[in-house]
């Protein structure tokens, strides 16, 4: 059971900002990635639908004998990680969660912002977040529509995606904050363009290293840590398999096997 794999999905290729951590931490693990991009933006979905894709497949990493699932996906974890524990009570599952804690305890000048899907910010378990991790700072909250689907494109310098960035991270700068969460899995891939944007002061907090760091630690308890050696990465797709395959590359894999498979 140590060396089985584990299971990672996210609407896209946003999980891929987690995938990247955790094969930095755990290089010994064998990774399962399924990017539903037949079914992207899940920001602008209902949550039902999220928890059926969800479910569907989460029943396909158990087919394939994954040892843990990493929802590595903010939008569906608000949706569906509480579902997908019941459903499956004997696997360790782990889920994206905005950092609203350690913004609300890094902040300086009391004002956090937060970019991330209208799902998320729609939700009660990020409404939950905030009352407990944030009573005593300021939350300026962002969506931003439309992002997901130029990253899905493979898009992260054009000057289309610098004026539709610009225009969600104006009012967080204009509202003084000094911490910026990005509480979307495909956002972190715009941190370079951020920078570019954004004075030094700010600073920039996702959740992939810490998501990693959970899955560590909920491996080791369970004695499921393997031992290696490293293999590559299988990845799936709902979406096209050769675009996912052209993407890959621009976002630090390689792309070795792509498969194409309508859940
Ligand atoms: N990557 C997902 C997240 O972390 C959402 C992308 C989408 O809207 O599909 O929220």
């Amino acid at each position: 059971m140590r060396e089985a794999p584990i299971g990672v999905f996210d609407s896209g290729v946003g999980g891929l900002s987690v995938l990247a951590e955790i094969q930095r931490l755990l290089p010994n693990e064998s990774l399962l990635y399924f990017a539903d991009c037949g079914h992207i933006p899940y920001g602008e979905k209902t949550p039902e639908f999220i928890r059926q894709r969800c479910n569907v497949m989460a029943g396909f990493f158990r087919e394939q004998g994954a040892k843990a699932l990493v929802v590595a996906c903010n939008t569906a974890t608000v949706a569906a990680v509480a579902d997908l524990r019941r459903d499956f009570p004997d696997w360790p599952i782990v889920g994206m969660e905005p950092a609203v804690k350690p913004a609300a305890a890094a902040t300086r000048s009391g004002v956090v912002g937060v970019l991330a899907t209208t799902g998320t910010l729609q939700s009660a378990k990020f409404a939950a977040l905030l009352d407990r991790f944030a009573t005593d700072v300021r939350v300026i909250t962002q969506p931003c529509p439309g992002l997901v689907e130029l990253i899905e494109s493979g898009d992260l310098h054009s000057a289309e995606l610098r004026t539709l960035l610009q225009g969600y991270v104006d009012p967080l700068l204009a509202s003084g904050c000094d911490t910026i969460i990005l509480g979307c899995t495909h956002y972190p891939f715009l941190k370079p363009m951020l920078a570019s944007m954004i004075p030094e002061t700010i600073s920039l907090i996702d959740t992939g290293a810490a998501v990693a760091r959970q899955l560590q630690r909920l491996l080791a308890e369970r004695d499921l840590l393997a031992a290696g050696p490293d293999r590559p990465v299988r990845f799936w797709t709902s979406g096209d398999a050769k675009h996912f395959s052209q993407t890959l590359p621009l976002l630090g894999q390689t792309a070795f096997d792509v498969q194409k498979f309508s859940l």
